[in-house]
């Protein structure tokens, strides 16, 4: 059992990917939207330490999806719910002997309410959302953040339950690729 794999949804060569995606980006904050019991924000922690985390999430689960743009989509809102919503999150910090992200927002991710994530140079983007909404918005917010070099990655890139992740990927117009073997997009920014 890899170290954190008892807190996460990810397989172990995914958490692996983002391991060493936050070993090799610039310096910067590293943001994690959609992180459930954290051990994906755990692992990156784990082995570059010495960077700014910020944990956005519900808590609660997923949000409505959107009638178009996820159509489709099996998934419905409140799915992917923490038991014990945002203090057993904490907790799994404690039990993994975790430190805790600096910061943790607790929200339902729209193009409004992440504005409360303020601007700041920004390395590394970790999205894990479903739907079409909240990952576009995370992708048009953070865009304009990230150093040279620095990484958006979405989680769920063509994976057929999730048909709004590449619409949001098209609709950001960002040049997302994805990365093989995983249904992972990744957008680097160049200059
Ligand atoms: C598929 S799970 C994430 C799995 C996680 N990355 C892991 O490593 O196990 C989706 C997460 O996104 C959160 N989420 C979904 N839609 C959201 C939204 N609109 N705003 C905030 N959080 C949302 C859910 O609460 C849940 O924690």
């Amino acid at each position: 059992m890899v170290k954190y794999q008892d807190y996460t949804i990810l397989c172990e060569a995914e958490l692996d990917y983002l391991r060493e995606t936050v070993k090799s980006v610039p310096a910067g904050d590293v943001v994690v939207c959609g992180t459930l019991r954290g051990g994906d924000v755990m692992a990156m922690m784990d082995v570059s330490p010495d960077r700014n985390y910020v944990v956005v999430d519900s808590f609660k689960g997923l949000s409505e999806p959107h009638k178009v743009k996820d159509n489709g989509t099996p998934h419905k809102a409140s799915e992917f719910s923490i038991e014990g919503g945002r203090p057993a999150f904490e907790k799994n910090f404690k039990r993994a002997k975790a430190p805790l992200p600096q910061e943790i927002h607790q929200m339902y991710i729209t193009e409004e309410s992440i504005k409360v994530v303020k601007d700041r140079p920004v390395s590394l983007v970790w999205a894990d959302l479903d739907f079409w909404e909240p990952t576009l918005s995370v992708f048009n917010h953070f865009a304009p953040m990230l150093v040279k070099d620095g990484k958006i990655l979405t989680h769920d890139l063509d994976f057929s339950h999730t048909p709004g992740i590449r619409t949001a990927v098209h609709d950001s117009k960002l040049p997302f690729v994805r990365v093989e073997p995983f249904n992972i997009g990744l957008y680097v920014k160049r200059s």
